[in-house]
């Protein structure tokens, strides 16, 4: 295929950011079910707040962006051919297993801004949900990324 990275390439680039991508979204909410047992004002929840936000600006804003990223890239050149035909035609061609992938990643995205506005919420000091809340929130993103992946490989 004639783009500038191969299509082969953005796939390998794809997968990278999403093993980002959801590591951190499995990791942030035991960060924050360590952060709501910790004594309020100590050491361990200054040292939870503070990789949390590490975890949140290093590893999770960048994975969503190049997650996304590719994954249009992807999408642009999986459904081409043509995207000089009529919108509804091109469209029409879209397999039905994306839709269903892309309900999920929109889901997975509105996960990753509850977390981001969840740490807001840590960081001053306000503890809306349990630790038990926290760790069963963490099973999450497995879960949807097991559907998506086989989604994206099955193409059902
Ligand atoms: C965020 C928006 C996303 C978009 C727009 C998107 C779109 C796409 C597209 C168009 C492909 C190419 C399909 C093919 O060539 O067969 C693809 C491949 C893939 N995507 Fe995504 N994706 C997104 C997120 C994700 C997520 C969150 C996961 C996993 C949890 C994921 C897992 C995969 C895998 C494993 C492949 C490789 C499939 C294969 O080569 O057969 N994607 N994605």
């Amino acid at each position: 295929m004639d783009h500038i990275i191969g299509y082969d390439l953005a796939r390998g680039l794809h997968i990278i950011a999403v093993i980002a991508w959801i590591s951190g979204l499995l990791m942030l909410p035991r960060f924050y079910a360590y952060i709501t047992a910790s004594a309020p004002g100590g050491e361990v929840e200054q040292t939870m707040l503070k990789a949390a936000r590490n975890l949140r600006m290093i590893i999770l804003g960048p994975s969503l962006v190049l997650t996304w990223a590719f994954g249009i890239f992807l999408f642009a050149t999986y459904i081409s051919g043509d995207w000089s035909r009529p919108l509804p035609e091109v469209l029409g061609t879209v397999p039905h297993w994306f839709w269903g992938k892309l309900i999920l990643v929109l889901g997975l995205s509105g996960y990753h801004g509850f977390l981001i506005s969840s740490g807001r919420k840590l960081i001053a000091g306000e503890r809306r949900h349990s630790e038990k809340f926290w760790r069963l929130m963490s099973e999450i993103p497995f879960l949807v990324a097991i559907a998506a992946v086989l989604l994206a490989t099955l193409e059902p």
